[in-house]
């Protein structure tokens, strides 16, 4: 009996022993096997009672018990502090490479939208936005486009099944804007416009324009150009020019398109302006009467001006983009070259 009882101690010794120099991540199944398993010193103790008298088997096999209840406990702390050490060491290993960690970039059209209306905005003008499905009133006939205009024709406009359009420009967030509010005025907005246009490097039947639309009492052409001339040079820098040439639009009456000095070549002349000198930006003039009447407002106490413009050829000549597809391509290697 006693002689079992040291053999308890000496266990417990050994396996203290044993355990204190299992290392971290190493495996302790080694010692459960040795102590715990079928072969193992426990069940060799147990195998000793057998020679005990019933009173003293239930003394030992209680001690015993007691053992083995103890070395399994050490057993399942010794395996969770070293599965924690081993975490904290993969934690802290800062020698590992780094997971390679793809970057996603803004589209350059998106850059660009939002650099425009952030000019604007410190200008002073609301952003507004319309839709890409529009009547044919928004998008021609509040806009004055007479009933024969050639741009309501299936050959320049998407129409839908049920009666509706595509727009073709951001015009009619102008109407639409005017429809729901009192004067004074003053928006960007920003949009998708579309056209049934053959494709080409230079045409797409998708692209984004920026209106801008201001009215209130007084409002001059003088005013146009003061705004214009100041968001040409916010945009593409300070030496940048800009120049109005009279052109027609339904919508504005007077109208003129307007083109930016190349900021390629400052203006003397190169691939990129085909040697003028020149880009065209976009379209403007003062709102037209006729558009105040379709609105309902009085077109003897307000005027307004109006601009768009156009983003794929802005974003084009910029960074010397030969080819507007690349816009809707989801090319990687294009896209990931504007940060
Ligand atoms: N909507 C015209 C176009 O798409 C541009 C424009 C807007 C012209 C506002 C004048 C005033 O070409």
């Amino acid at each position: 009996m006693n002689s079992l009882y040291k053999e308890i101690e000496s266990i417990r010794g050994r396996f203290a022993a044993d355990l204190e120099s299992v290392s971290p991540g190493q495996e302790s199944e080694i010692l459960r096997h040795r102590y715990l398993g079928r072969k193992g010193a426990l069940n060799a103790l147990f195998k000793k009672m057998a020679a005990l008298s019933v009173d003293e088997k239930k003394e030992a096999g209680a001690a015993i018990n007691e053992l083995k209840n103890e070395l399994s406990l050490q057993l399942e702390e010794k395996n969770a502090s070293s599965i924690r050490q081993v975490k904290n060491r993969e934690k802290s290993d800062f020698t590992l490479p780094g997971y390679p960690f793809p970057m996603g970039t803004l589209h350059p059209i998106t850059t660009a939208v939002s650099e425009i209306l952030g000019i604007f905005s410190r200008l002073g003008f609301d952003v507004a936005t319309g839709y890409e499905v529009e009547t044919d009133w928004y998008n021609f006939g509040s806009l004055n486009f007479p009933e024969n205009h050639p741009a309501r024709d299936m050959q320049d406009t998407f129409y839908t099944e049920s009666g509706h359009l595509l727009r073709t420009h951001t015009s009619p967030v102008q109407t639409r804007y005017m429809t729901s509010h009192q004067p004074p005025v003053r928006i960007v907005a920003p949009g998708r416009v579309f056209r049934n246009e053959a494709v080409s490097a230079r045409s797409y039947c998708v692209f984004h324009q920026i209106e801008g639309l201001y009215v209130d009492k007084k409002v001059t052409f003088r005013d146009l150009k003061g705004t214009l001339d100041l968001f040409g040079r916010m945009y593409f820098g300070k030496s940048a020019k800009i120049r109005f040439r009279t052109s027609f639009f339904p919508f504005t009456e007077p109208s003129a398109e307007v083109d930016v000095s190349c900021f390629l070549c400052q203006g003397k002349g190169c691939r990129v302006c085909k040697q003028t000198g020149w880009l065209e930006i976009l379209g403007c003039g003062m709102v037209d009467p006729n558009v105040f009447t379709s609105v309902g407002y009085n077109p003897e106490s307000v005027t307004g001006y109006a601009f768009g413009m156009g983003i794929e050829r802005m974003v084009m000549q910029k960074f010397g983009i030969h080819d507007i597809r690349l816009f809707y391509e989801n090319d990687k290697a294009f896209l990931s070259q504007f940060y």
